[in-house]
């Protein structure tokens, strides 16, 4: 399988994780080196923002659970509630390089601070990373299932009768 290189610009020196083939990522494993890469590239995606309207940029990233970083902008609209969030174009990317499951997930606001994730976006990555995905928050980093409790998700549908099941 061919992996795509990471996207986000790694320092120097740069983490193990980034050097060789990309290897998977536990969120027990997430190093202060992975969780820079993540800010670095919240804050090079949050420059990309489309923000007209708000003037309030935001950059998300993400971790993926074979090593990729994908990011995502807020990119707004005339009709304001069609907006999307930076999660939203974070997705995009996600699905565009080849899909995976979210381990870790940071966001950061025009200044380059950390941004909590609104509540529409948490139902969002919770979807693709479930209740292990460790997200940045203000307050610290927490697993989705304290971000999020209780969510509804995949698993919901599983016994529907139209024969809705969770597909990943
Ligand atoms: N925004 C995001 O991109 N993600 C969030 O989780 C919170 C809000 C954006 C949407 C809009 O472009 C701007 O922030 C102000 O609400």
């Amino acid at each position: 399988m061919t992996v795509p290189e990471p996207r986000a610009s790694a320092p120097e020196s740069t983490d193990p994780v980034w050097s060789e083939e990309p290897t998977p990522v536990c969120p027990e494993d997430l190093s202060e080196g992975t969780w820079e890469l993540l800010r670095a590239e919240a804050k090079r995606a949050m420059t990309k923002a489309y923000v007209p309207y708000s003037n309030f940029p935001v950059g998300a990233a993400g971790l993926v659970d074979d090593g990729r970083i994908v990011g995502g902008c807020n990119i707004e609209n005339a009709s304001f509630g069609v907006t999307l969030c930076a999660e939203c174009s974070l997705l995009s990317e996600l699905f565009m390089t080849g899909g995976g499951r979210l381990v870790a997930f940071d966001c950061v606001d025009g200044e380059g601070n950390t941004l909590v994730p609104c509540g529409r976006c948490r139902q969002l990555l919770f979807e693709h990373g479930g209740n292990d995905l460790v997200l940045n928050m203000p307050s610290g980093r927490a697993p989705m299932s304290v971000v999020l409790p209780e969510a509804f998700g995949p698993d919901h549908l599983a016994g529907a009768p139209s024969g809705h099941e969770a597909k990943h």
